[in-house]
């Protein structure tokens, strides 16, 4: 597995993925590109074999970080790919000095919750019936601490 930055040349996989992967209001092709553009924003994709199998997005949040986006296609789950985009994201906030990272998941979603707990993320807030399904949003953000 390979862990790169996404390019242009990435996008319409990237979308696919989210899509198959079930996120429930996957960005679009545009969204991505504008994406693209920012400083502030880091994409990644990891790559099998030289097929794109999974994409992380993080932007800042004035000096935090929010990992923005994360999926990976069904054909390569429990394979490592979520964990080391995470961990890909976790050495970039951390060399960019960020004190703490935040996301926010849906509350049925106990996979992407146990992945980032095994990161050291805490639930730290709810937002009720954030999503269009109706669906709680759960907070979570782990707080960067020298050693961690
Ligand atoms: C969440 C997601 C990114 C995990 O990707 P992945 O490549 O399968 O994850 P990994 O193989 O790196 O798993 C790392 C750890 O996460 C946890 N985990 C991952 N999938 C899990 C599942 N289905 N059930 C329970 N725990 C799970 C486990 O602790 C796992 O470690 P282990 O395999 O040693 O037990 C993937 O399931 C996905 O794309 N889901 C749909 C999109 C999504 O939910 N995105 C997150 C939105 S906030």
């Amino acid at each position: 597995m390979h862990i790169r930055r996404m390019t242009p040349a990435d996008i319409e996989t990237v979308v696919a993925i989210d899509t198959a992967a079930g996120i429930l209001q996957p960005w679009s092709t545009n969204a991505y590109a504008r994406e693209l553009l920012k400083q502030t924003t880091f994409c990644w994709v990891a790559e099998v074999e030289g097929r794109l199998a999974g994409s992380l997005t993080m932007w800042e949040v004035v000096g935090e970080a929010e990992i923005a986006n994360v999926a990976v296609h069904p054909d390569f789950w429990r394979q490592g790919i979520g964990r080391a985009l995470v961990q890909t994201a976790l050495d970039k906030a951390a060399e960019l000095g960020f004190t703490r990272i935040m996301l926010e998941v849906r509350a049925s979603n106990t996979a992407a919750q146990s992945l980032y707990r095994a990161f050291g993320f805490i639930e730290d807030g709810r937002r009720t019936a954030y999503y269009t399904n109706g669906e709680d949003a759960i907070l979570m953000s782990r707080v960067e601490t020298s050693g961690q």
